[in-house]
Formats: C-alpha cells, sequence, structure tokens
C-alpha cells in the first residue's frame, strides 16, 4: 500500500542507452506495481546524456536535461541518482563521488566503478548515511546481492563460483554447436550486438573479475581488490578442446571462483572444465549462473539472464524500490575486513585436461611419457585420436589432482621436444 504522506521519491538518470531506457520505460509503465510494492511513489525528474536530439523513444516533456550528468548530484529536484554511463572513472566516478557527497542515495549497474572504487564509495556513503546499491552490477537480472547480503545473513560463505559474462558463454556454447573457431562466432556475437566493438574486458575475463571481485566482497567480506586475482580469457579455447571435453564427460565454461582460505579469499578466473552431472554445465547461451555454498545452508544456485534491457533494468528499479523504503545500511563490508589474498597459481591443486599436437612419429609416446613422470605427474587417463597417416595427431589426458607448478613445468618441457606440432594446451577441471 502507498503511503500518501509519503512525498514521491523523485529520480536522476545518468545515461539513457540500453540500461537507462529500460528503467526509464519501467519505472513508467509499472507505476502502480512499483507504488504498491515499495509504499511510495517514483519518477523521473531529471536525465542526463551525451546527446540531448537522440530520439529515445520517450518525451523529455516536464524532465530537466542536464548536460552535465554530474550536475544530477545537485539538483534540488532529484532525491536519488541512478548511474548508468559506465566506465570505472570520468563521469560515472565524478557522479557517485557527488551524489553521496550531497547526502543522496546512488544507485548504479557499473561493476567496473564498484570493482574500482567501491571501497571509497561505501565509506563515504556510511559517512553520509546514504545508501550504495548496485545489484544490476552483478549476474543481471538475477537477485544475487540482495540473496547474498540479506536473504544467505546468516550464513558463513566460503565459496562462489559462477558464470557471469553473457558474452562468453554464448561465445562457446555457440562454438559447441556449430564447431566453428572463437574469432569466426566473436565476429558473429559483435555483428548480433552480444559483444562489444572491442571485446577485450569480455573474452579477456576481466568483466568477469570486475563481478567476481564485487561478489567476494559481499559474500565474504573481503576486500575489493582487483590485483588479487588471477584472470586468464577464452582466445585460446578452440571447438576441438570443446569436442575432446565433450567426449570426456565435461563442457568448457568460463567461470568466477572465490574461495575463503586460512588467511582471506582466493579469486580466479579462467576457463574451466566442469562435470556434465553439475547444473552449472548446461547453463548456455547468455545466461548467468551463481552458486553460493556456505554454513548452515549448503548449496544454493541462481540463474537467469546475466545481461540485457529488461533484466538489467530489473535489478536497478528493485535497488530503487529499496532506496524507496527507506534502505540505509551499507553492503559493501569495512575495507580489509579479509584481505582478498593473491597466491598466484603455481599452488593451484586441480585435475587437469591436456591436449598436444604431435608429429606422426614413432617414440612419442615414450618422449611424452618421460616428461610428465619426470614431473612426478600421473596420468587418470591418455587418448591418443585417429589421424591420416602423416598429419599430427592428437594426443588428451587427464591427469590424477596435481598443482599447476608441476603442469606448467611438464608442458614447457614437452612443449620443447621436436615431436610437437603444436603448443601444448592444458585447461583446468573444476572439481564441484
Ligand atoms: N547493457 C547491459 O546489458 C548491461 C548489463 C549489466 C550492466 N550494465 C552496465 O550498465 C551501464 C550502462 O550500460 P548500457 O549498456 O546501457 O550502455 P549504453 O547503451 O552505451 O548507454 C550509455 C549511456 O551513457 C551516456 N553517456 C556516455 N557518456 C556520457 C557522458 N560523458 N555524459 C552523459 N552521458 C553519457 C550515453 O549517452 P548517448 O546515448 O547520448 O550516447 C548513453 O545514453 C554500464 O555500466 C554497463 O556496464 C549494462
Amino acid at each position: 500500500m502507498s503511503d500518501d504522506n509519503k512525498p514521491v521519491l523523485k529520480v536522476g538518470v545518468a545515461g539513457l542507452g540500453t540500461v537507462g531506457g529500460g528503467v526509464i520505460k519501467i519505472l513508467r509503465d509499472n507505476a502502480a506495481l512499483l507504488t504498491q510494492r515499495s509504499g511510495r511513489a517514483m519518477a523521473v525528474t531529471a536525465v542526463s546524456a551525451r546527446n540531448r536530439r537522440v530520439d529515445r523513444g520517450f518525451s523529455f516533456d516536464g524532465l530537466t536535461w542536464h548536460d552535465d550528468p554530474v550536475d544530477l548530484a545537485a539538483d534540488p529536484n532529484v532525491d536519488v541518482v541512478v548511474e548508468l554511463i559506465g566506465g570505472s572513472d570520468g563521469p560515472a566516478l565524478l557522479l557517485a563521488q557527488a551524489a553521496l557527497k550531497e547526502g543522496k542515495p546512488f544507485v548504479t549497474a557499473n561493476k567496473a566503478l564498484i570493482a574500482r572504487h567501491g571501497e571509497a564509495l561505501s565509506a563515504l556513503a556510511v559517512e553520509q548515511d546514504a545508501p550504495l546499491r548496485f545489484e544490476a552490477a552483478v549476474a543481471g537480472g538475477i537477485p544475487i546481492i540482495k540473496a547474498l547480503s540479506e536473504g544467505l545473513s546468516a550464513n558463513t560463505i566460503d565459496r562462489v563460483y559462477a558464470i557471469l559474462n553473457g558474452t562468453c558463454n554464448y561465445i562457446l556454447s555457440v562454438m559447441e554447436e556449430t564447431g566453428a573457431p572463437f574469432e569466426d562466432i566473436l565476429a558473429d556475437a559483435q555483428k548480433l550486438g552480444y559483444a562489444e566493438a572491442d571485446p577485450t574486458f569480455d573474452v579477456d575475463g576481466i568483466d568477469t573479475a570486475h563481478k567476481l571481485a564485487i561478489l567476494s566482497s559481499v559474500a565474504f567480506g573481503a576486500s575489493l581488490n582487483m590485483d588479487a586475482m588471477f584472470t586468464e580469457g577464452i582466445r585460446h579455447i578452440t571447438p576441438h578442446d570443446i569436442t575432446f571435453a565433450g567426449e570426456l564427460g565435461y563442457k568448457i565454461k568460463l567461470m568466477g571462483v572465490s574461495t575463503l582460505i586460512d588467511d582471506g579469499v582466493m579469486q580466479r578466473v579462467h576457463p574451466c572444465l566442469v562435470s556434465l552431472e553439475t547444473a552449472i554445465a548446461h547453463v548456455n547461451g547468455v545466461n548467468n549462473v551463481v552458486v553460493a555454498e556456505g554454513d548452515p545452508i549448503g548449496q544454493t544456485v541462481y540463474q537467469g539472464p546475466g545481461a540485457g534491457e529488461g533484466p538489467t533494468a530489473s535489478a536497478v528499479v528493485a535497488d530503487l524500490c529499496d532506496v524507496a523504503r527507506g534502505a540505509t545500511s551499507p553492503i559493501l563490508p569495512p575495507p580489509a575486513d579479509v584481505p582478498s589474498t593473491y597466491l598466484g597459481m603455481d599452488g593451484h591443486e586441480a585435475r587437469y585436461y591436456v591436449r598436444l599436437t604431435v608429429a606422426d612419429e614413432p617414440g612419442v609416446m615414450a618422449a611424452i611419457t618421460a616428461a610428465l613422470r619426470d614431473e612426478d605427474l600421473s596420468i587418470e587417463s591418455l587418448i591418443q585420436r585417429s589421424h591420416a597417416a602423416g598429419e599430427p595427431a592428437s594426443v588428451l589426458l587427464v591427469t590424477h589432482e596435481t598443482n599447476e607448478m608441476k603442469i606448467r613445468r611438464s608442458m614447457e618441457r614437452i612443449g620443447g621436444l621436436d615431436v610437437m606440432a603444436a603448443a601444448p594446451v592444458f585447461i583446468r577441471i573444476e572439481n564441484l
């Protein structure tokens, strides 16, 4: 029920692109429902974007236009500032700082901003007693920040793992369906609007790393530290690896994995082989999934659309509802409660998938097994794929559990053998 005594919550929106446009649409189309849910009416009163003359499919009548988004912070007709511009610095950061300094609630979908500056912004928000909300920054429409910070607040969380980048999940899914190489599927994804013109953030794992850092902070109270994170993308994954992984009973997924360890939190982003028997293996296309494991609850799984206008705007508007209800509490913990510990990957313990491309010559297997034996690497299974006479052959290995230092050393040694027709490839098998 709306409380007629509560004044309308006046919303200023910076950025009127995919997400900003979606937010304005939901606030207008679902106004009655949102008033009922949050107990207070909300209305957009002011906006900012780069180009005022673009037709955005809604009227600017009655809205104040600001050429400079930072001016939304001081606009007396704005109670809450929503930032949907993007970028970790520049106008997004200036607007966040200005809004919180004014004591105004600040809502954003910007993972880069929160991953890089979340601790300082959170400290400012606490000092000013102004809410800072970023549900849409991680996993789009999945309300994972709320689930971790509220729904699971009784639990000690000890591991969170997730597929957080829809672009990479889409590319890997289509590579599996079509057998086409990474570059071709990336080019198609760019044409379809599923990948940016500059895909670096997505395919090199940086976007996943930003989101994982935020999840670690919310789940474990870990300090937000992008330098304390191992990050590897999917450019080196081939359709052969996807096919071979399938034959061995696995899918290849780009995952973010964050684990509570003795002296902090270990965070890593890289492609993983995940068993076909896990739910996460079957999350395909642009969807996201987050698995949180805690005590006493055990395992919980959250799945849904990780990006796009509707899902992301849904999460932004949910934050606005929280603000309308009077939310104040900080979501990010005070800095450095639990250190994010970068241990490197040398000590990482796992089973490994290895693909070797070798010349069709006698003595090849003997040379490879000698190199593996010298590094004390024991092999769970070894398959040599049939091939045309004289053509290079693929040798697939799955190791027993070992550590990454041994894998790297043996791959270096094997890579130097004359019989190798291409550099060895290894992918970590995730024990889920
Ligand atoms: N798209 C998604 O699926 C998705 C999902 C989760 C999170 N996010 C996050 O949501 C945020 C917005 O993403 P988006 O996809 O909506 O981006 P977008 O479509 O590119 O829109 C960006 C908007 O920001 C405006 N803008 C850019 N620079 C500006 C400046 N200096 N001053 C004022 N306005 C400026 C642009 O103005 P013009 O329109 O005039 O150019 C545009 O309206 C980003 O942080 C992104 O990471 C997006």
